[in-house]
């Protein structure tokens, strides 16, 4: 915990100093952070306010699946937030194309608005993933080359969680933090400066109903950590899935952790379940920041070059050298 107290708007400023392109990533991380206190208001109101989680018509979104209400909502309320900063196009999780908001903008900005719709109605912790790019002149006559980079040309990243607490852990390029929303003070707290992930661990968190549709080298590293003391890897693991990356990966960043979302046999999961641009790089941007790792199995996540704004990735990231052993079973 940080000793002094320090709001997300000090922490911004501070760190934009007199730099407009910072200035204008921090106005809009500021937009982003503000825009989910509004979803976590809306979340915490669970089945009082009705239908939030009943499935909006019977079309999959964008990258084929079922879209609940309130992806719906917090999809509107960030285009609407951020129509008012130098954001020029939104790519959503919801929307198959880029959404127009700022002409004269030169960021853009990926969003899963809500990460974890299946938990809408359990209780359990839901929240919105971002990545912020930079948007160049030459790209106004073809804005989808501004997402069709590899991850490591992302100017900030970071995601919000409304469980127990609604949280942001963001990264401006230089450290990941989190931030706790204080509702007595109506602000975010600095509440972690510079997130260090444990290099080594012994948890993970995978979906384990799939493991008959994995390749060998996922089954093989499941199962020498199934063996346990007694198996190859010398030590017994713990399993921990919350089933929402955003709450997955937050108890990540607190006590390391390997998440793993692999490819799989099953139809439409041959490149896994995650997608790429506003998912998998933004974790993968955050985990990097604060000493962990995130590959597509073997491959590191950030060097990828997306050919779709929809594409999925096969995705593991977390403690460093869990990570490392993983990408030596392939
Ligand atoms: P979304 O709700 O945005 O579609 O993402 C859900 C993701 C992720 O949050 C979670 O870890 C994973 O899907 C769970 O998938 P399974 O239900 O296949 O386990
Ligand atoms: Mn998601
Ligand atoms: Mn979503």
């Amino acid at each position: 915990m940080v000793s002094e107290i320090v709001t997300l708007q000090a922490f911004l400023e501070q760190w934009a100093g007199e730099d407009p392109t910072k200035a204008e990533i921090a106005s809009t991380v500021r937009t982003i952070a503000s825009t989910g206190v509004g979803i976590a208001d809306l979340v915490a109101r669970g089945p009082l306010e009705e239908g939030l989680a009943s499935a909006r018509g019977t079309d999959p979104n964008a990258g084929g699946d079922t879209q609940k209400e309130l992806d719906v909502i917090a999809e509107e309320c960030l285009r609407a937030a951020l129509r008012e900063t130098p954001v020029a196009y939104l790519a959503s999780e919801e929307s198959e194309e880029l959404i127009a908001l700022n002409p004269r903008g030169n960021l853009v900005v990926a969003v899963d608005p809500l990460d974890g719709s299946s938990n809408i109605d359990t209780n359990v912790s839901v929240g919105t993933i971002y990545s912020i790019l930079p948007f160049s002149d030459e790209e106004r006559e073809n804005p989808n080359a501004a997402v069709m980079k590899p991850g490591t040309n992302q100017l900030a990243a970071g995601f919000l969680a409304y469980g127990p607490a609604t949280i942001l852990v963001s990264t401006l390029g230089d450290g990941t933090q989190v931030f706790v929303y204080d509702r007595d003070r109506s602000e975010f707290i600095l509440a972690r400066e510079k997130v260090e992930i444990p290099v080594e661990t012994k948890e993970y968190g995978i979906n384990q109903s799939n493991m008959r549709q994995w390749d060998a080298p996922m089954s093989a590293w499941i199962k020498d950590c199934l063996a346990g003391a007694e198996g190859p890897r010398g030590k017994n693991f713990n399993m921990r899935w919350v089933g929402s990356m955003v709450a997955d990966a937050f108890r990540i960043f607190t006590r390391g952790g390997v998440y793993l979302y692999p490819s799989d046999k099953r139809k439409g999961y041959e490149n896994g379940r995650l997608r790429l641009i506003y998912e998998a790089f933004p974790v993968a941007m955050l985990t990097e920041q604060a000493g962990g790792g995130a590959t597509d199995g073997k491959t590191r996540i950030l060097d990828i070059t997306p050919h779709h704004i929809h594409q999925r990735i096969p995705l593991v990231f977390g403690s460093k050298a869990e990570v490392e052993k993983i990408a030596s079973y392939y």
